[in-house]
């Protein structure tokens, strides 16, 4: 990602940006360090190469690796564009990147939440009798921000729906939860905070991590007495191993996600640890995912383990209508307006196992997966499959609407994206 080209126009007035070396060696020694200010407004002029990539630098210094951003060019056709983290933007993936900060919030005994503040990325302590450890209270959210075009501003999408979800399922939970407003306002910072780390546009997203846990003492069963929300984030890429390739799932027959009455409707932690089980089965038999059932027919879909799950037949798009035991997902819902604005039949209803296997089209929609085609379906060792190893038309239309949208390259007429910049 790092080149060396210097601008001989450029004089000394350049900034150093921590490399990744640099950075852990920050982090090491300033773990304590509160109230720290994000170095979210380090938005520097950078001079467009050819290719239109950024123009970085690498010096020495000391034996430290640091890189220059060459900076503040007068050039008339220099974009103002923010820094980035030197990692390799075409091989994200899905897992776990450490970046600069996180936001802690703290909710005492009374159900206040105090002002939050941004921390150094690192760990936690808790209690061993913490309620989120003993007693699984705990919630968590998903939303991600992309990189416009011009290479500066960052959109968020929804984030609101995220704060209204964790509120119902905090009430669920018997847990206090952050307003929407202090939810929005911490994603925010966050996000500016971190925001060297949010892809270039088309390499991917800054996915966005709140979660919501008990973290005071109990011994008996009871709620905790206090809590803690924290926000990291990460760059990501696409979720599953077969990238925009379509997804082969097992439809599960004895393992089940949730039950009536209980909190399949909720993003508490403890349901995805509920279908590891069979997940980690499916996926040594090479299955993507696993699709689960309803527990009480055994024949209506409900939600795969990451995400939800739409067919189409006949151009008539259905999905699982939400009743308690399937994630209300809010991509889910984004995709049935964007579907509606399109001009589909949407139905939120009951649908079959057999509907799915005689469908025209299957797609998984969630906030990691984005809209993931499926190219087939094994229900009681009979595999069904779709389409021709690509996206169906449908579903491909779709995502192409949704992503455009998320990522600021049509205009928000549903007004979904928040701009940071
Ligand atoms: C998300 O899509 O954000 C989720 O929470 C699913 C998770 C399994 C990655």
């Amino acid at each position: 990602m790092e080149r060396a080209v210097i601008s001989p126009s450029l004089n000394q007035n350049y900034l150093l940006c921590p490399s990744r070396a640099f950075s852990t060696r920050l982090h090491s020694f300033s773990s304590s360090t509160r109230n720290l200010s994000p170095p979210s407004s380090s938005s520097i002029k950078l001079q467009h190469s050819s290719s239109s990539s950024s123009v970085l630098s690498s010096v020495s210094n000391g034996g430290a690796s640091l890189t220059r951003c060459n900076a503040v060019l007068s050039n008339s056709s220099s974009t103002e564009v923010s820094e980035l983290a030197d990692i390799d933007w075409d091989n994200i993936g899905f897992g776990l990147k450490p970046t600069d900060y996180m936001y802690v919030m703290k909710c005492n005994i009374d159900g206040e939440f105090s002002k939050g503040e941004l921390q150094r990325f690192g760990n936690i302590e808790v209690s061993p009798s913490a309620g989120v450890l003993n007693y699984g209270q705990g919630l968590f959210e998903g939303l991600k921000a992309y990189r416009k075009e011009d290479g500066n501003n960052i959109l968020l999408f929804r984030p609101e729906e995220n704060a209204n979800r964790m509120r119902n399922g905090a009430e669920r939970m018997c847990m206090p939860a952050p307003s929407i407003e202090q939810f929005v306002e911490a994603v925010k910072e966050t996000v500016l905070a971190n925001k060297r780390w949010v892809p270039p546009l088309g390499k991917g997203s800054l996915y966005v991590r709140p979660l919501l846990m008990g973290t005071g003492a109990v011994l008996g069963l009871a709620p905790a007495p206090e809590y803690t929300f924290i926000i990291y984030v990460s760059p990501v890429g696409n979720y599953f191993k077969e990238g925009v390739a379509p997804i082969n799932l097992i439809v599960e027959n004895d393992f089940h996600r949730a039950t009536p009455g209980g909190t399949g409707g909720v993003k508490t932690i403890g349901n995805y640890a509920a279908v590891l089980k069979a997940q980690s089965i499916a996926k040594a038999k090479g299955y993507s995912d696993v699709l689960y059932l309803d527990c009480v027919y055994k024949r209506f879909l409900e939600e795969v383990s990451s995400c939800n799950i739409f067919i189409v037949k006949d151009n008539v798009i259905a999905t699982p209508e939400i009743k308690g035991t399937i994630l209300p997902g809010i991509t889910r819902k984004s995709i049935i307006d964007v579907a509606r604005t399109q001009g589909f039949q949407v139905e939120e209803r009951n649908v079959t196992v057999d509907e799915l296997l005689e469908a025209d089209e299957v797609f998984c929609t969630g906030t990691a997966v984005v809209v993931s085609p499926v190219g087939s379906v094994t229900y009681k060792g009979k595999r069904v499959s779709y389409g021709e190893g690509t996206f169906g038309t449908v579903s491909k239309q779709l995502y192409t609407v949704l992503t455009s949208l998320q990522m600021g390259l049509i205009e928000d007429n549903m007004n979904w994206t928040v701009n940071l910049s």
